[in-house]
């Protein structure tokens, strides 16, 4: 019965690759490519008599264990039985060995499938949940009961070509629940993506509870209205209050979650700019003192912090010194963009202190303001991350950039031996069309076509092999304005991350559309399977 099944699918060609049988030489269908895999002809059966067996600290990777026996059991219906193994690999089992293989890489992995069984292999846990990923998009895409999960022999050897594989989300535009973080966590992990970067303060909304701060979550999670369709065209608003924070509990759990699945969040607190909505909590933040009030629209505001008065900096170290209790991430996002500075030209208080300081111009006060906080995390051992506009009026000393408006950022900063991430807009943007905007729902602008992003190389060929060192991966961007619902972010956001994520993790010469599209139609049946809205518009397009 089972083979006449694969038949069937095999009449239809566009179905062969879900169905057919991997033959000796056959690709393997893990997105991201890995760096070596060969097949071999057979395949090792996976029962409920196979043990997964492993030789590693339980504490600590439990949930590679978990997430192997959880993807046996929803998907196929096997309940598979774990095992502590101290003596090594014993017939019929799935062995995660944890070993100090000195030729297997930072994050890599070495998967052998052959009679015997499986061998994950790998010198740290994340290369082992890699592995263990690889692993599950080795098995059939079908879902259903099961008594045999098939593997094919292979041996795949694998590791990652940058260490920032990262997916940002603005949960500021629009709040995103907790619930949702969890699974968009766990799509990052499938796609083997290491940061997600958490967008958590803006003009829109306050998302974060800061304990010294009440007023933060208490106003500033809260806006009266939102603007209905484009920022371009409309003055129309829903009347709609819209809200929503995580408490520190909440943030402590995301964290945790994440941790589990080896991704580390980057939190983001906007500065000094994007700041509304701490301005109209705490309205001496700002040059004029207000009235201030969340915003109801997007784009860019004049009101900002006042860089002139002590009691900011102030409110922003305590604000940070809560952060970093929350968050272990070695980065810490501080904004920095789109900060205009027409406030700042009229206030007497930021003007004394370009006076003082000796500055030139408000650009300088700019980066005085982001020097401060650099120094302030540099104190607490953490090094701080900003959009590329903290390179105008000087670079923080030890600070890393984050090139958003082009690559010329991240060229600049690289040339000055900094640490980048590339998130150009026009390739990184996944808050952009997607297809023909007549056909699609409105979104910012912009046209980042899968295709497109798939093509991204994210180290410019201008830098020599030196600077290029300095390049640490690229990240795609969510901003939600033109997102309301958790559907609509995962509509936006794939398949487009998983061809980010092979531009991060796959050698770059490996790299083939057509062929990425192959794979990519089989993973969409796992899509499918855990219920991720995701644009089907990429695979209308004709394939050549
Ligand atoms: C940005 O997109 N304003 C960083
Ligand atoms: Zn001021």
């Amino acid at each position: 019965m089972k083979y006449l099944k694969i038949m069937l699918l095999c009449v239809f060609p566009l179905l062969s690759v879900l169905g057919c049988k991997i033959n000796a030489g056959d690709p393997l269908n893990i997105i991201p490519k890995p760096v070596s895999a060969k097949t071999f002809e057979g395949f090792f059966n996976i029962t409920a008599s196979t043990v997964i067996q492993y030789n590693f600290d339980i504490e600590k990777g439990a949930l590679i264990i978990e997430t192997l026996a959880t993807h046996l059991s929803d998907y196929y219906k096997m309940e598979s039985v774990a095992q502590q193994s101290k003596a090594g690999q014993s017939k019929n089992s799935v062995f995660l060995k944890l070993s100090d293989n000195k030729k297997i890489k930072k994050e890599g992995y070495k998967l052998k499938v052959n009679k015997n069984g499986v061998i994950v292999e790998a010198s740290d846990l994340n290369g082992l949940f890699y592995g263990v990923q690889s692993l599950i998009q080795m098995m059939p895409a079908e879902s259903g009961v099961r008594e045999v999960v098939e593997i094919p022999f292979a041996v795949v050897e694998d590791y990652p070509r940058f260490a920032w594989r990262g997916l940002h989300l603005d949960v500021c535009r629009h709040f995103i629940p907790k619930e949702f973080i969890f699974k968009y966590l766990d799509f990052m992990a499938m796609h083997k993506m290491k940061t997600f970067h958490f967008h958590l303060t803006e003009d829109q909304g306050w998302r974060i509870e800061i304990k010294k701060y009440p007023l933060l979550t208490e106003v500033g999670s809260k806006r009266k209205e939102t603007l209905i369709g484009s920022a371009r065209t409309s003055k129309e608003y829903d009347g709609i209050p819209h809200e929503g924070f995580y408490t520190q509990d909440d943030i402590r759990e995301i964290v945790k979650y994440a941790a589990d699945r080896f991704i580390t969040v980057v939190p983001e607190i906007e500065m000094p700019g994007h700041a509304l909505a701490a301005l109209a909590s705490y309205p001496d933040l700002g040059c004029t003192g207000g009235p201030y009030e969340v915003a109801t629209r997007w784009g860019i505001f004049h009101d900002v912090m006042c860089a002139g008065k002590e009691s900011t900096f102030e409110f922003l170290q305590n604000v940070i010194t809560e952060v970093l209790e929350l968050f272990p991430s070695e980065y810490i996002h501080i904004g920095g963009d789109e900060c205009p500075k027409t406030k700042w030209k009229e206030c007497p208080l930021c003007q004394q202190r370009i006076a003082d300081e000796g500055l030139k111009d408000e650009h300088e006060l700019q980066s005085y303001f982001i020097q401060r906080m650099e120094k302030f995390l540099n104190s607490k051992g953490r090094i701080l991350i900003g959009w590329d506009e903290i390179l105008e009026g000087g670079l923080a000393p030890n600070a890393a950039v984050m090139s958003w408006r082009g690559e010329a950022g991240g060229i600049e900063a690289a040339r000055q031996n900094h640490n980048v991430v590339m998130s150009p807009g026009t390739h990184c943007y996944l808050d952009h069309y997607q297809a023909d905007p007549k056909t699609q729902p409105l979104a910012i602008g912009g046209f980042t076509p899968l295709d497109k992003i798939y093509a991204y190389e994210p180290v410019p060929d201008s830098l020599t092999v030196e600077e290029a060192r300095y390049v640490m991966g690229a990240q795609g961007n969510v901003w939600t304005e033109y997102m309301k619902t958790s559907d609509h972010v995962e509509y936006m956001v794939y398949p487009r991350a998983a061809a980010l994520a092979e531009v991060v993790w796959s050698p770059k010469a490996e790299r083939d559309y057509n062929e990425f599209l192959n794979r990519l139609r089989v993973l969409a049946k796992r899509y499918d399977f855990y219920q991720l809205n995701y644009a089907r518009v990429a695979f209308e397009q004709p394939v050549e």
